[in-house]
């Protein structure tokens, strides 16, 4: 290469690592993979080097991150450095003959650490009291996320014990695989754009404007770093995880001493395995010198600390070619277009399809028939598109045009202001009609075993039914017309549909099917509104008025009774039997008759739900604020006003243990 072309490589490099890093770090919607960045930017290092071809804007010369205009700005007395990174075993020596080399003879051992794949964030905490959440921005400046990092349940708002005056933490906010699967599904369902990945929904997440939106995220944190003051700060990383835990913060317990670099590729391979079964994504281990005064000793480079690397692991990613682009067609109407893939291994298994999420991210990936894709195990749950190989390609398909109609009824799909995925609203649209009938069978719902997929699938084909209502005209008779369908297996089928109609009120209100209304909004309905007459009657203003439901929930469900298709399913419902009206709760004692509680801090079991419907049970009652009227305050962890409030009112004060003993659990 010579010095023009190392000029165009560099110029080339620049632009499509600033596109990654802007991607990455301002949309959270990254197109490029973790390796391949670290790869491209190793390479421009070297040639940067090599041809000296120095500016101080490379993307070699910053940690990644931009401060966002929207939050305050703060600086981090300490900078948040990076690690430098190596996916091979020999780069991990290099890094262990360095640190020999450097300390000489002293003795040093590593401390060894999970990778958490989320996003950094700084906590300060003065006088115990949490005083400030930031994210990690271009390592010298943050964003001042506090309100935000308060809504996270793992972060304790007081420390415990006797705290410092200043202590400084960091940790990695992150999601666990399965509920940011759950959100996905939720927000695809809902149309709205769904997240690549874990890491990215977290960091997206903390810089939501508002707070309220950010605690309906499940973001967890694990802390791994921690500073004192000067004379405190000599703590050998492995104390630091102590003394983080004894302050009341969590932190993994995957971190192991190990005194030579051959132990450290010894847990590297075992994390490597065990990584698959942890509810979290690592990407990798992190290897730290221990001891805080050779960490001093080797000190830092411009970017990265010279005692610390990150192993990563590799990402489980294939290459293979889209055959065909399929739509789906949810329970709500919501289109989802799919890739139907060349069949490839990945992570152990044969992947076959892969969902496209929406019309938008086809477009941005710009993903045509006929290409040849990487794609990656998404928190090893769901395959993705990474991206499409050689896209410069001259023999390209054109291309993709989203269809304008439904691929299973025809009729003209609608997109709505607020929604990226497009859907079909003809109620009668075949998979649709069977989606909603499984789900009104479903377990959760009115479990009716033995009406599964292919039994509705025959049931709609042979116009037995075209609603759920019609499930309980059906005869015997009819049913043994079925395919695999014998006397007997009828008879349990007509069972097991009579058996149905004794099923819950909230368990009927979940199975009708109402847009946004999930198992806990048709419990908090039923408790509510009580009857089914109530519940079709009630306006917005009273629907938003309970604890659980906000505006779109409620206008979903008025419009949902105001269809007069609806109405009459509902009132079939009602004719057949079906429970439209709350059971009473049962009373489990009375022993908190007429008594007010407040709940405060998070309880070490107990969610804040449970210890409320607890309370209740028992006759008492919860109130948001204490008065001279609470009689007791049930607090946990992290309690804050509201526990000094109670002790300056004399409330009486129980934590979980006591309140345990007093309902007798
Ligand atoms: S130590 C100077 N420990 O990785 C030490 N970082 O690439 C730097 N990370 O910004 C941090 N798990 O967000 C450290 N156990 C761990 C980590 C960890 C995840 C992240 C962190 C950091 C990035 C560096």
């Amino acid at each position: 290469m010579n010095k023009r072309e190392a000029e165009e490589r560099v110029a080339e490099l620049r632009g499509l690592l600033d596109k990654a890093n802007q991607a990455y770090y301002q949309e959270a919607q990254p197109f490029m993979s973790d390796k391949e960045f670290d790869e491209k930017l190793k390479e421009l290092e070297k040639l940067e080097e090599e041809f000296d071809l120095h500016d101080p804007e490379s993307p070699t010369k910053r940690v990644g991150g931009e401060v966002s205009s929207v939050f305050e700005t703060v600086q981090h007395p300490v900078p948040l450095l990076s690690l430098d990174n190596t996916y091979n075993e020999e780069e991990l020596n290099d890094f262990d003959g360095r640190v020999k080399k450097i300390l000489e003879h002293e003795n040093y051992d590593y401390m060894v650490e999970l990778k958490f794949d989320g996003a950094a964030i700084r906590l300060r905490y003065e006088n115990g009291a949490l005083v400030l959440g930031a994210t990690r921005g271009d390592g010298e400046k943050g964003d001042d996320i506090t309100t935000n990092v308060k809504t996270i349940r793992d972060i304790p708002l007081q420390l415990k014990g006797e705290s410092p005056a200043v202590v400084e933490v960091r940790g990695e906010a992150y999601m666990e695989r399965e509920a940011f699967a759950r959100m996905n599904e939720r927000r695809e369902e809902e149309g709205l754009n769904v997240f690549a990945n874990p890491r990215n929904s977290t960091a997206g997440s903390l810089k939501m404007q508002d707070p309220k939106a950010v605690a309906q995220r499940p973001i967890r944190f694990f802390a791994f770093d921690l500073l004192l003051d000067d004379e405190e700060n000599a703590l050998t990383q492995f104390e630091k995880a102590e003394k983080l835990q004894e302050l009341g913060l969590p932190v993994s317990e995957y971190h192991k001493v190990c005194s030579n670099i051959n132990e450290v590729h010894t847990v590297i391979n075992e994390w490597g395995e065990l990584r698959h079964e942890l509810p979290y994504e690592t990407d990798g281990v992190v290897i730290k010198v221990n001891q805080s005064d050779l960490r001093e000793q080797l000190g830092t480079t411009s970017k990265f600390p010279r005692w610390a690397i990150a192993f990563k692991f590799e990402a489980e990613q294939a290459t293979t070619t889209i055959n065909d682009i399929t739509l789906q067609v949810g329970r709500l109407g919501t289109i989802t277009p799919v890739a139907e893939l060349e069949a490839v291994e990945l992570a152990g298994t044969t992947v076959k399809r892969a969902s496209l999420h929406n019309e938008d991210e086809i477009q941005r990936k710009d993903i045509r028939i006929g290409d040849t894709v990487v794609v990656e195990k998404a928190g090893e749950i769901i395959p993705q598109v990474i991206s499409v190989v050689n896209p410069d390609r001259a023999d390209r398909n054109e291309p993709y045009k989203f269809p304008e109609n439904c691929p299973a009824c025809n009729s003209e799909l609608i997109k709505y202001d607020d929604e990226v995925a497009w859907r079909c609203v003809n109620p009668t649209c075949p998979p649709q009609v069977r989606i909603r009938i499984e789900h009104f069978a479903s377990r959760d719902a009115m479990d009716i075993e033995g009406l599964g997929e292919s039994v509705v699938d025959q049931l709609v084909s042979a116009e037995l039914i075209s609603t759920y209502a019609d499930l309980y005209d059906l005869k015997k008779e009819q049913i043994i017309e079925l395919e695999r369908m014998a006397d007997k297996s009828a008879q349990n089928l007509i069972d097991a549909i009579e058996k149905s109609k004794a099923q819950p009120f909230e368990r009927v209100i979940y199975a009708l099917g109402i847009r946004f209304v999930g198992k806990t909004v048709a419990k908090d309905l039923a408790k509510a509104f009580k009857t089914m007459d109530t519940l079709q009657s009630v306006s917005e203003e009273e629907l938003e008025a309970v604890d659980s439901i906000g505006p779109r929930i409620a206008e979903s469900v008025v419009k949902f009774f105001k269809n007069e298709k609806n109405q009459a399913i509902v009132k079939r419902l009602g004719e057949h039997g079906l429970q439209f009206e709350k059971e009473e709760e049962e009373q489990a004692s009375n022993i908190f008759n007429g008594k007010k509680f407040v709940l405060t801090g998070s309880l070490p079991t107990y969610t804040r739900k449970e210890a409320t419907d607890l309370i209740e049970k028992h006759g008492g009652k919860t109130a948001s604020s204490v008065s001279s009227n609470t009689d007791y305050v049930l607090a946990g962890e992290s309690a804050g006003s509201k526990l000094d409030k109670a002790k300056e009112l004399g409330v009486e004060i129980l934590d979980e243990a006591t309140f345990r003993e007093m309902i007798g659990e």
